[in-house]
């Protein structure tokens, strides 16, 4: 089982679990306050090692919108499928919430689909001024 460390803790996951998810596992109590649906990026986290070279349609569109991209992931829209480690940027602790937000699904919403970051890109360009990927 792949090995997910966050914030120097590590977890054993299953291949098909939700980054978010093995990182509450692990203890940390990062953020998600839109219950994992790639609208909030509260989730977002800076990726040590093991960074996957795909991204959900959603991921990509909201990382643009932030201004993340290349700066952060979302980790609701990633599943822990290999090793990886990761610092989780928005916690609990660091931000002075009282919750973390709605629990996340376990299956990734709202797209399952991982495609190329440049195929990403060209899609993009194949859209009207205004038009939105998502
Ligand atoms: S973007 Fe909100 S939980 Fe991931």
């Amino acid at each position: 089982m792949p090995t997910v460390t966050v914030n120097g803790k590590s977890i054993e996951a299953t291949p098909e679990t939700r980054l978010v998810l093995a990182i509450e596992e692990a203890g940390i109590n990062i953020g998600h306050r839109c219950g994992g649906k790639a609208r909030c990026t509260t989730c977002r986290v800076e990726f040590v090692s093991g960074e996957p070279d795909s991204m959900t349609e959603a991921e990509y569109a909201k990382l643009k919108e932030k201004g993340l991209l290349g700066k952060a992931r979302l980790s609701c829209q990633i599943l822990a499928s290999h090793d990886m480690e990761v610092r989780a940027l928005m916690t609990l602790e660091g931000e002075g919430w009282t919750d973390t937000g709605p629990a996340p699904e376990p299956d990734v919403e709202p797209d399952a689909a991982w495609y190329p970051l440049n195929e990403l890109r060209e899609r993009e360009g194949q859209l009207e001024p205004g038009e939105d990927i998502e």
